[in-house]
């Protein structure tokens, strides 16, 4: 339910409340985030403000409690007296006062191509207004948490240079400890904590992406909080791309906390009437720990953010080519593998990278989508009706942003890839192409599409292998560069948002070079996403671990895999196996040589997957033990009714 009386603002459902109220000069007044309270309770969230003397800057000079800085506020600006970090730079002072409230049942749509989460919820829109500029607060309220995200518009006759636009900011009464996600290829999700004082801690991406670096989920908490017991905040951004989020503790005691797509190198020019909206940021809170956070935000995405078509259905267990064969195929090694993917079990068989233009390496290819006739000299067409006559559903790898400079596409328009007046910068090999474009778009949607409907695919692989650079737009102008990443990011979505209307029940498995882009905006496309290169089990436990404190076990793709499941050793496929019965399970690989026991086992485990299966993905998922603290992984899943549960301990190392 939203409410408003008297000028005070109550969000509130079965777990949280949400409430503010505007000031006597129209600031907008933060008073409580936390536990359901009642809108008549505002008395006690109330800020008291200091004196207001020494170097401090009155709003009004006969009002001693009129400085902006001692107070708990929903939204601020630069100039007017509140000297902490601002949400909003323009390059001049701004003096947002507020105007008027809406309140709406269900979103507030967006009309940019950025992801927004969707369904049963009610929005709170905030008019906030200065001289030439308006401001639109959303809070949209779903069952276990809440969005905030900021429509900024030029009402002047001036352009405006937007420098900086968070998707929120707030001032919570209290110190905590923040808690973050940080790591790098193959090693992603490392938790991190610290204490959040008087020097700012900033979780921040600047690789183009979320990013395998720091992902932009992250938890303010009580410094003694636990699984079960403790307030713990969790926030996120529905975006894929650079994003910054800042904590830090006033004189005052209020900690401030903002996150929203990252202002280094950012800039927006709103020319008269134009407006600019930013991505929206989630969050919830909870008093029973880090557990009792996680299971609202799970509930949360699971419902809201996830493609609707797969919230409630089993995945298909895939079998995916890539460890067990890598480059190295042809239709014959293909055909073999997936008749042993059937026997094992298997539904969906997965071919990676390798089946287009000259790609026998990460050298070249990118950007071309003809069939290699060598390696598959049926074509697409072929070799998916041969799987399928199996019985198996059939899935393909792309990655669609990026070109080989040793390509067709590359050689036919070089001016697609995002170059810039500097030398090239490869990553894996490849360029990028530039999605400011609307030609290099269509060309994406049209290719992809062409073989998804060609080869009647199911499932598609969406990998992008490299951090964004040159941060440059061939489509705008020199004064506008800055625009470009986020630009970029629009474009990004843009194929994501064609190709779901073209192909709504296909299930796209997001990759990134593994974790590089595990995030709500991926999410809002993705039924899963590949959560990191490293299939190493004993890694893979701190990986997964991290994961699930902000996200669904059910977004997360568990494969036993080459490295450290050797097929062979009966206990290293087993620890495989257990590691990844943590969401959707998959096999990746060289199963054709497999000995009968190994074949036995591989069946069994798809067995249990598969009666174990409506746990893992729609159960509700609890965390027992902390491999960062103990080198131990163990958790449950429980059913709704709590009658049913699957409890998973594994012990990484030998502990005598
Ligand atoms: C990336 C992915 C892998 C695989 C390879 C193929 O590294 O993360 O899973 O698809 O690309 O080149």
């Amino acid at each position: 339910m939203v409410i408003c009386k008297d000028n005070v603002f109550l969000l509130k459902n079965d777990t949280l409340s949400y409430l503010f109220r505007v000031g006597k000069y129209g600031e907008l007044q933060h008073l409580h985030f936390g536990a359901p309270v009642d809108i008549d309770d505002v008395e006690a969230f109330a800020c008291r403000p200091g004196l207001g003397w020494g170097s401090s800057v009155l709003l009004n000079d006969a009002d001693s409690a009129s400085c902006l800085d001692d107070y708990a506020l929903e939204w601020s600006g630069s100039g007017r007296g509140d000297y902490r970090e601002s949400p909003l730079e323009i390059g001049t002072s701004t003096d947002l006062r507020y105007v008027n409230y809406r309140i709406l049942n269900g979103i507030a749509p967006m009309a940019n191509s950025l992801p927004q989460a969707r369904g049963e919820c009610q929005t709170l829109e905030i008019t906030m207004e200065q001289a030439g500029l308006r401001a639109k607060l959303y809070y949209t309220l779903f069952e276990t948490a809440l969005t905030r995200r900021v429509m900024l518009e030029n009402t002047g006759d001036a352009p405006v240079s937007l420098h900086k636009c968070m998707s929120f900011s707030m001032d919570i009464p209290g110190q905590f400890h923040l808690t973050s996600f940080h790591g790098g290829w193959s090693a992603e999700m490392r938790k991190n904590t610290v204490t959040v004082g008087g020097a700012k801690v900033v979780v921040e991406s600047l690789t183009g992406a979320s990013s395998n670096r720091h992902n932009p989920g992250f938890m303010l908490h009580e410094a003694d909080a636990t699984e079960n017991a403790g307030r713990v905040y969790g926030f996120n951004l529905i975006y894929s791309g650079n994003h910054y989020a800042s904590a830090q503790l006033s004189m005052q005691g209020l900690t401030r906390v903002m996150q929203g797509v990252n202002p280094s190198n950012f800039c927006r020019n709103l020319a008269a009437g134009e407006v600019f909206e930013t991505p929206e940021a989630v969050m919830t809170v909870s008093d029973a720990g880090f557990g009792g956070m996680s299971l609202l935000m799970h509930r949360f995405v699971n419902k809201h953010i996830v493609p609707a078509y797969w919230r409630n259905r089993p995945r298909p267990v895939l079998y995916n080519s890539w460890e067990g064969c890598m480059f190295n195929f042809n239709q014959h090694r293909l055909l073999d593998l997936a008749d042993r993917a059937k026997d094992l079990g298997c539904e969906l068989f997965v071919l990676d990278d390798g089946w287009f233009g000259k790609r026998d390496d990460d050298k070249s290819g990118l950007g071309d989508y003809n069939v290699n006739l060598k390696k598959l000299p049926n074509g697409m067409e072929g070799l998916s009706k041969a799987i399928c006559k199996k019985g198996l559903q059939f899935g393909l790898w792309f990655e669609p942003e990026a070109v080989s400079p040793d390509s067709d596409l590359y050689r036919a328009h070089p001016d697609w890839a995002l170059t810039d007046a500097h030398p090239d910068v490869l990553g894996r090999h490849q360029l990028l192409l530039d999605l400011t474009k609307p030609e290099v778009r269509d060309y994406i949607v049209e290719n992809v599409s062409r073989i998804i409907d060609e080869a009647g695919l199911t499932y598609v692989k969406w990998d992008m292998n490299r951090h964004l650079s040159p941060v440059y737009s061939n489509v705008l102008p020199p004064e506008r560069q800055k625009e470009a990443s986020f630009r970029h990011m629009c474009g990004v979505y843009e194929l994501f948002r064609r190709l779901h209307a073209l192909f709504p029940n296909a299930m796209i498995e997001n990759c990134s070079g593994g974790g590089g882009r595990y995030d709500l905006g991926m999410m809002k496309y993705s039924t899963q996403i590949w959560c990191s290169d490293n299939t190493d089990p004993v890694s893979r436990t701190y990986i997964q671990y991290g994961s699930t404190l902000g996200y669904p076990t059910a977004t997360m793709s568990c494969h036993v895999a080459n490295h450290g499941s050797s097929i062979e050793d009966p206990r290293k496929l087993n620890y495989g196996f257990r590691v990844a019965l943590n969401g959707p399970l998959g096999y990746e690989l060289n199963i054709l040589g497999a000995s009968d026991t190994a074949k036995a086992t591989m069946s069994g485990q798809i067995e249990e997957y598969r009666a174990y299966e409506h746990l893992i993905l729609r159960g509700d998922f609890y965390r027992l033990l902390d491999p960062f603290a103990c080198g131990r992984y163990a958790y449950y899943f429980a059913s709704a009714d709590s009658r049913e549960l699957l409890v998973t301990y594994l012990q990484n190392y030998a502990d005598p």
